[in-house]
Formats: structure tokens, C-alpha cells, sequence
């Protein structure tokens, strides 16, 4: 066997064989299945993508109808999985609300058979369609309201923002809110959906696998970066604030939340499309200062750091889209996990095919031999 060199967070190292999505980071390509982003977020929807991430290929008519339809039908959540959120304190963060909820659906649907499509399609449908249902009763519970129920009537991206917001959303809205779920719906093997492979790995429930995903995905340096820079942009609160913020933080080497990625070395063509999906958000809805602050941090940013290929990511402009959706702040995050469900199931599917248990090794750097101290003799 080959001694590998260390490398710290395995930068570079193959963890997995996959065909689901793939990056280039010079050039700044995504691809889910081979199809660009850029095409899907114009042509496709997020379940319709979901799909083809999942099985591999774009549903036909009717196999995309029969999909909406079960995940419709599948949107409710029983009463006692609302009745336990209703006990989680309200001061928590959504995204511990949300590892603990899809853990907890391991409880209401036990059976396992992880080598029958059947169990596979049921649990992946499931998973997709009472997510969104958990998180809009969590915020509306935390504030003292009843969960509103699903609406048959709307889909996806629209039925979460009518859950969330109690109204009907406008279509524009709607349509941009699809669009989000299906740019964050896959990223290849980043930090969440490796958390999710190791635990698919040791053939545990879909439940867990998602949830331990979610605690992942739920961390300042991955997903959570989307709710710090909103924070950010309130903390330097105009244009002109910009540039000795930035020079504090490239003095203090501080990392400036939205911008780097361990892959893209140019800007993340995904948040090209959100900074425009956030344009057209301005353009009917009223335009937002921190929009502005947003622009003039990216031209910063880029003259001081481009040439160590850091540029904005996909979560630097997200927030600024959610905000003008009416999704509050510390919601960014739950929405992300949302949309990255579909990759994290289409991951565990892959998983199941071709199954190892993940078991690396490591460089053990410390004592050997050493002797036990009667705790009467110890310093
Ligand atoms: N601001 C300032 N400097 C940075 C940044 C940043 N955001 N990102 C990287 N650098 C610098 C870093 O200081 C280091 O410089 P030096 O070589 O002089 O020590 C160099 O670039 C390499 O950084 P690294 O931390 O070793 O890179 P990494 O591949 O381990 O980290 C990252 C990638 C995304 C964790 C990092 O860029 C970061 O912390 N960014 C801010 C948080 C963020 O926006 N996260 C969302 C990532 S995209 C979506 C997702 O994954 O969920």
C-alpha cells in the first residue's frame, strides 16, 4: 500500500468514484449529471433536478408528474413530530431544530431496507417533501403561531414561502426562490455531503444520514456563512464603511465571510446567477443598500485577494436574495439544507451501490508506553 501524504481536510484527495455533479474550479464550472448549472437554473425546477440527481437522468412527463405528486402528497408532517418541535426553545437555531426533527422521522418511519428502489424512492420523497414543511413550522411555532398547513394548490418553492410567510407569494418571487433551491441542490463531495457518505456508509437509516449532514452543513465555514454575511453587511452598514472594514480584516488576515473556496479560484458561477437573480429581486421589489455595500465589497475584495483566486462564493449573495424573499436571517442556512437534500440523497443512493465503510487512517503523533500516574502522585 501506497503511504499517502497528510492533508489537512483532505485537500485533494479522492474520497469517492461519483457521476453526480462536477466542478471545475479555474474555469468556474458546475455540472449536476453533466448539464451546466446555468442551464438548469433557466430550463429545469428544483424537484425536476432533485430527480436527475438522484436517478441519474431527466424524468419524462410523466414520471416528473408522478414525482411532484408524491412529494405533494408527502408534504404534511404528523402531529406529533409538530408537537415535539413546539417543545424545542424558541431562543435555539433553526438548524438544531432541524438536525433534531429529520432525525427524528428515523423514529416515525423505522423500516429499513436500503436495497429495495421502493424504500429508497419513499424515503428520498419524504425527506424532500417534509423538510421544508419542519422548517416553516419551526418558525412560525418559535413565534407562538400554529404550523400552516401545506397548500395542495402550489408547488414547491412556492408552497414553502406560502407556509413560511402565511400568503401566497408573488410568481416572480416564486420562480427565483426555485431557482436558489436548484443552485444549491448539489456541490460534489464538499464537507456535508462527505459527513452524510461516512454515515450512509454504515448502512444507518436515510434520517440519520440527513441529519448528520445537516449538523455538518449548519457550521460558520460551509453553509452558515450565508447568515454571517448578512450579519456583516448590517455591521459595516454603508458604502463607505467598506473599505476600512476590509482593511481591518486583511490586517487582522480575518476571513471575510462569502468570498474563498477550496475548489472555485475564480468567482463561483453560481453566484453570478444569484447576483443576478438578486438584480431582478431589486428591480420589481425596490432596491436594498446592502446591495450596494455587497457590490462595492466584491470590487474590494477582488483587488486585494483575486490574485490568490479568492472571490465571492456561492453564499455571498444568497442572503441578499433570501432577505428580499422575507426569509429571515437565521433561515438562510435551513433553506440551504432544503436544496442540498437532494444532493446528500443522491450521494447516499450512489453510496449504496458500491459500498465500503469509511474507516481512514491517520498519523498517530502522540505518547506510546506511557505509564498511569495514581492520581494522588499528580501535579
Ligand atoms: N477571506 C480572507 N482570506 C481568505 C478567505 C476569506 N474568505 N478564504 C481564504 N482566504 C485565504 C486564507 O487566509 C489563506 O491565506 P494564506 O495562504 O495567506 O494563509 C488562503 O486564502 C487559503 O485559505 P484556506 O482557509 O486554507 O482555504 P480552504 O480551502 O481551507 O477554505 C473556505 C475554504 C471556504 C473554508 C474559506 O475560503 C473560508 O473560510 N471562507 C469564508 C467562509 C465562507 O464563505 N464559506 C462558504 C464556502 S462556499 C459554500 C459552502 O461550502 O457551504
Amino acid at each position: 500500500m501506497n503511504v499517502c501524504e497528510y492533508k489537512p481536510g483532505l485537500e485533494g484527495i479522492p474520497a469517492a468514484q461519483s457521476s453526480i455533479s462536477y466542478v471545475d474550479g479555474k474555469q468556474g464550472i458546475l455540472e449536476y449529471r453533466g448539464i451546466r448549472i446555468e442551464e438548469l437554473a433557466v430550463k429545469s425546477t428544483f424537484l425536476e433536478t432533485a430527480y436527475l440527481l438522484i436517478w441519474g437522468e431527466l424524468p419524462n412527463k410523466e414520471e416528473l408528474e408522478t414525482f411532484e405528486n408524491e412529494i405533494r402528497y408527502h408534504r404534511r408532517i404528523k402531529y406529533r413530530i409538530r408537537d415535539m418541535m413546539k417543545c424545542f426553545p424558541e431562543t435555539g437555531h433553526p438548524m438544531d431544530a432541524l438536525q433534531a426533527s429529520a432525525a427524528a422521522l428515523g423514529l416515525f418511519y423505522s423500516k429499513r431496507a436500503l436495497d429495495n428502489p421502493a424504500y429508497i424512492r419513499e424515503a428520498a420523497v419524504r425527506l424532500l417533501a417534509k423538510i421544508p414543511t419542519m422548517v416553516a413550522a419551526f418558525q412560525l411555532m418559535r413565534k407562538g403561531n400554529d404550523a400552516v398547513k401545506p397548500n395542495d394548490e402550489l408547488d414547491y418553492a412556492a408552497n414553502f414561502l406560502y407556509m413560511l410567510n402565511e400568503r401566497e407569494p408573488d410568481p416572480l418571487a416564486a420562480r427565483i426562490f426555485d431557482i436558489c433551491l436548484t443552485l444549491h441542490a448539489e456541490h460534489t463531495i464538499n464537507a456535508s455531503t462527505f459527513s452524510a457518505m461516512v454515515t450512509a456508509s454504515t448502512l444507518t437509516d436515510p434520517y440519520a444520514v440527513v441529519a448528520s449532514a445537516v449538523g455538518t452543513l449548519a457550521g460558520p465555514l460551509h453553509g452558515g456563512a450565508n447568515e454571517e454575511v448578512i450579519t456583516m453587511l448590517e455591521e459595516i452598514g454603508s458604502v463607505e464603511n467598506v473599505r476600512p472594514y476590509l482593511d481591518r480584516c486583511f490586517e487582522e488576515k480575518s476571513k471575510i465571510m462569502g468570498f474563498g473556496h477550496r475548489v472555485y479560484k475564480v468567482k463561483d458561477p453560481r453566484a453570478t446567477i444569484l447576483q443576478e437573480l438578486a438584480e431582478q429581486l431589486f428591480e420589481k421589489f425596490g432596491r436594498d443598500q446592502y446591495y450596494d455595500i455587497a457590490i462595492e465589497m466584491e470590487r474590494v475584495v477582488e483587488e486585494r485577494l483575486g490574485e490568490k483566486g479568492i472571490y465571492a462564493n456561492v453564499d455571498f449573495y444568497s442572503g441578499l436574495v433570501y432577505r428580499k424573499l422575507g426569509i429571515p436571517t437565521d433561515l438562510f442556512t435551513p433553506v440551504f439544507a432544503i436544496a442540498r437534500v437532494a444532493g446528500w440523497l443522491a450521494h447516499w443512493k450512489e453510496q449504496l451501490g458500491e459500498n465500503r465503510i469509511f474507516r481512514p487512517t491517520q498519523i498517530y503523533r502522540g505518547r506510546r508506553d506511557a505509564s498511569y500516574t495514581p492520581i494522588k502522585e499528580r501535579m
